[in-house]
């Protein structure tokens, strides 16, 4: 039998992503689709793209018999309710930043609200599933990780968990604007990100301590963190380009060799002998990862691309469900990336 699936924020970006992907999945099965508007709709009269969605698909309030609950809502949204589901038996996976920061206080600093449900962060498990999978087996409330997080820490981790790098961590990324959400704000209307490229939430941006809490992790010790990201006026996408300082005795040799062995098992992260681009990405559950050592200043330069809605969002929740049930963690996240 197929494991019954809701998801909450059906309506949205990330929602709709997720939607495509399990409408396709041999053992999922989409149960109910959750969001405020749209009431008694079907699915695909809120997402076009999901036309082959069937009539009896309808947008509701309410998760019905899922088993397992995707949130892709807003901030602060998901931990208003994921304590009823859990209660109730099922096992929450949030796309959302619910459950990412260990600490409760961090939500008041860089989110600005007290959590709703700080007693559920203990129990949360990061699911970056490359870093985590371990724990993603045997969690009840999967915390799925940032878009801009996904990207730096795939990019950092091999070098980080090796001590190649010292803890002077810089990211610059840049994403495309369904990063955003499909909620309207002039900042994204289509005259304003227009052959236009702009930073923003520097030093503030809420992924700034997911970084660093995961990255404090793998090194074993506070990194000081600079994350800049930037909007570019493309619709999906995002790279990641970080910078380490190499630790004194550290080579290239080292760098290619421990990226290499790091990913080799890995069905979703690919390490590419050249710049890698977003494009090469889109529509897929793919990462590239290139690592580079800037000999003139000791320094290590690795990008990573990945699509925001797949790797970076609903792809890489759905390869947590995967390994959650024992699923090939490839079930349903087949597709190749489009091109051009
Ligand atoms: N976009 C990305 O690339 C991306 C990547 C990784 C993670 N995420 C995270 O995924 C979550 C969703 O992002 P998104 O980009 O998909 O946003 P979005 O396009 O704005 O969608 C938000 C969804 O939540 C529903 N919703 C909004 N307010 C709600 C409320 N108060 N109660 C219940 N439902 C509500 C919306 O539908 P109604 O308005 O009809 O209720 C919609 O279905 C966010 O936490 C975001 O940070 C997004």
């Amino acid at each position: 039998m197929p494991t019954r699936v809701a998801i909450a924020g059906a309506t949205g970006y990330a929602g709709g992503e997720l939607a495509r992907l399990v409408l396709r999945h041999p053992e999922a099965r989409l149960v109910a689709a959750v969001a405020r508007s749209h009431q008694g709709e079907p699915l695909r009269a809120a997402q076009p793209h999901l036309h082959t969605a069937p009539d009896s698909l309808v947008v509701s309030r309410e998760v019905g018999d899922a088993e397992v609950v995707f949130t892709a809502l807003p901030a602060g949204e998901a931990a208003k309710q994921a304590g009823v589901w859990l209660g109730e038996g099922r096992t929450v996976i949030d796309i959302g930043s619910d459950f990412r920061l260990r600490d409760p206080a961090l939500y008041e600093r860089w989110y600005g609200y007290a959590h709703p449900a700080p007693e559920l962060l203990k129990e949360a498990v990061y699911g970056l599933t490359e870093l985590t999978r371990d724990r993603v087996r045997r969690a009840r409330l999967i915390a799925n990780p940032g878009c801009y997080p996904t990207a730096a820490l795939l990019a950092l981790a091999p070098a980080l968990k090796a001590r190649l790098v010292t803890e002077d961590l810089i990211v610059d990324a840049k994403s495309g604007v369904s990063g955003a959400g499909h909620t309207v704000d002039e900042a994204f209307l289509y005259g304003s990100i227009d052959e236009s490229v702009r930073p923003y939430g520097v030093p503030k941006h809420r992924h700034t301590p997911e970084i660093a809490q995961e990255a404090a992790l793998l090194l074993g010790a506070q990194p000081r963190l600079t994350f800049t990201p930037h909007l570019v006026p493309m619709t999906r996408g995002l790279i990641a380009t970080c910078y380490a300082p190499l630790r004194s005795g550290k080579t290239a040799k080292d760098v290619a060799e421990t990226y290499a062995r790091e990913y080799s098992e890995e069905p979703f992260v690919r390490v590419v002998g050249t710049y890698p681009a977003t494009k090469a990405t889109l529509g897929s559950n793919w990462c590239l990862v290139h690592a580079i050592v800037d000999e003139s200043t000791s320094r290590l330069v690795v990008f990573a691309v990945l699509d925001n809605l797949v790797k970076g969002a609903a792809g890489s929740a759905l390869q947590n469900f995967n390994a959650r049930f024992g699923y090939p963690e490839t079930m349903g996240l087949e597709a190749l990336p489009l091109w051009p």
